[in-house]
C-alpha cells in the first residue's frame, strides 16, 4: 500500500515536469502557444472565432444590463403587463438575418481554413510516421528508417533553408482514439479499419506535450503522447542510434535469456533478438523513452521493476499481466531492460 502510494505520488510528480519541459510554455499544452504551421492557422481562427463571438456577448450584454437598469420596476408603476410588440417584421428579420449571416461567415472561413489544412500537399523532402493508436499507447514506426518506437515522437525541425514536415499516417491497433498535439496540429481521429492524415511543421526544436483526446476505455488519461522536435543533424543522431539493434551487455546477460524464455517475446519486439511481438511496444532502445506506460510514470530503474512485477500499480487495467517472478528473476529481468538504451 505504501510501495503503491509512493508510486502514484511519483506519477503525480513526474507528468507536471514533463509537462513543464514543454519549452517553458508551461505545465498545460496550449493551443495559443503554437510553434508549427497548421498550428498557427488554428491560433488565427481561433482568435477570429473569439472576436466575433465576444463582440456578441458584448451587445447582447450591454443591451441587457442598460434594459434591466433602464426599466426596472419603480415605485409608483402600475402593475399591469406593459404593452407588447407581436409580429414586427423588422425585429424578426433582424434577429433571423443577421444570425444567419454570422453563422454563415464563421462557417466559410472555417471550411477554408480546414481545406488548406487537409488538402496541403505532401512534398518530396517530408518525413513519414505511421503512428498506430493502441489502448492506451502509442506505437509511433517511421517506414523509411525502419525505426519503431513508443509513445514519444522525435521530428526534425523544419526550417526555412530546408522545409521538413512531418506527415503522420494515423492507424488504431482497438478502439478509436485521437491524436491531440495542441500546439503542433489540430485533433485527429484515429479509427479502426480507417487511415487518417495529419502533418506537423514545427518551426522550434523543443519538447511538446499531446494526450488522447476521444474517450478510449479505463486508461484514456494515461496515454500521453511527447513529441521532441530535434534541430537536424540531432535528429539523425537519434535515428542512427534508435536503427542499432538492442545492446548485448554481457552483465545483463541472465536477465536477457529469462526475457527470450518468457512470455514476453511473445508481445515484444527486443531487435536482434528472437524477441518479436508487436503486441505490446517495440524495447529495442526502452531507456531511451522517458516513461513508461506512455506517461503512467519516469522511465527509471525502480519503476521498471515495478512495472514488470505488476503493471496495474502504475497503471491499473493495463493490458500487460503481471509477470509473477521471483525477485531474483525480476531483478535480473529488469537489469536487462535497463541495458536496453
Ligand atoms: Cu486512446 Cu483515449
Amino acid at each position: 500500500m505504501l510501495r503503491q502510494a509512493a508510486l502514484i505520488g511519483g506519477i503525480i510528480v513526474a507528468l507536471p515536469a514533463l509537462a513543464a519541459a514543454a519549452d517553458g510554455q508551461g505545465p498545460t499544452p496550449s493551443i495559443f502557444a503554437p510553434v508549427s504551421t497548421p498550428a498557427f492557422a488554428i491560433r488565427e481562427i481561433a482568435f477570429f472565432v473569439l472576436g466575433i463571438t465576444g463582440a456578441i456577448f458584448v451587445v447582447v450584454a450591454a443591451l441587457t444590463l442598460y434594459t434591466i437598469v433602464r426599466y426596472r420596476r419603480r415605485p409608483g408603476d402600475s402593475a399591469s403587463e406593459p404593452p407588447q410588440v407581436y409580429g414586427s417584421l423588422q425585429i424578426e428579420l433582424a434577429c433571423t438575418v443577421v444570425p444567419f449571416l454570422i453563422v454563415i461567415v464563421l462557417f466559410l472561413v472555417t471550411a477554408r481554413y480546414i481545406w488548406g489544412i487537409e488538402r496541403h500537399p505532401q512534398p518530396p523532402g517530408a518525413m513519414e510516421v505511421t503512428i498506430v493508436g493502441n489502448q492506451w499507447w502509442w506505437e509511433i514506426r517511421y517506414p523509411k528508417l525502419g525505426v519503431v518506437t513508443a509513445n514519444e515522437l522525435h521530428i526534425p525541425v523544419s526550417d526555412p533553408a530546408r522545409p521538413t514536415p512531418t506527415f503522420i499516417t494515423l492507424e488504431s491497433a482497438d478502439v478509436i482514439h485521437s491524436f491531440w498535439v495542441p500546439q503542433l496540429a489540430g485533433k485527429m481521429d484515429v479509427i479502426p479499419n480507417k487511415t487518417n492524415r495529419v502533418w506537423v511543421e514545427p518551426t522550434k526544436p523543443g519538447t511538446y506535450v499531446g494526450q488522447c483526446a476521444e474517450y478510449c476505455g479505463l486508461q484514456h488519461a494515461l496515454m500521453l503522447l511527447i513529441v521532441v522536435v530535434h534541430p537536424r543533424e540531432e535528429f539523425d543522431r537519434w535515428v542512427a542510434a534508435q536503427q542499432a539493434v538492442a545492446s548485448d551487455d554481457a552483465a545483463a546477460s541472465r536477465g536477457r535469456e529469462l526475457f527470450a524464455s518468457l512470455a514476453c517475446i511473445s508481445c515484444h519486439t527486443v531487435r536482434g533478438t528472437p524477441a518479436n511481438g508487436v503486441f505490446g511496444p517495440d524495447l529495442t532502445h526502452l531507456m531511451s523513452r522517458w516513461t513508461i506506460g506512455a506517461g503512467a510514470a519516469r522511465n527509471t530503474p525502480e519503476n521498471l521493476r515495478a512495472w514488470v512485477d505488476d503493471p496495474s500499480t502504475l497503471k491499473r487495467g493495463a493490458l500487460m499481466p503481471a509477470m509473477k517472478l521471483s525477485r531474483p528473476d525480476l531483478d535480473s529481468v529488469t537489469a536487462y531492460l535497463v541495458s536496453l538504451r
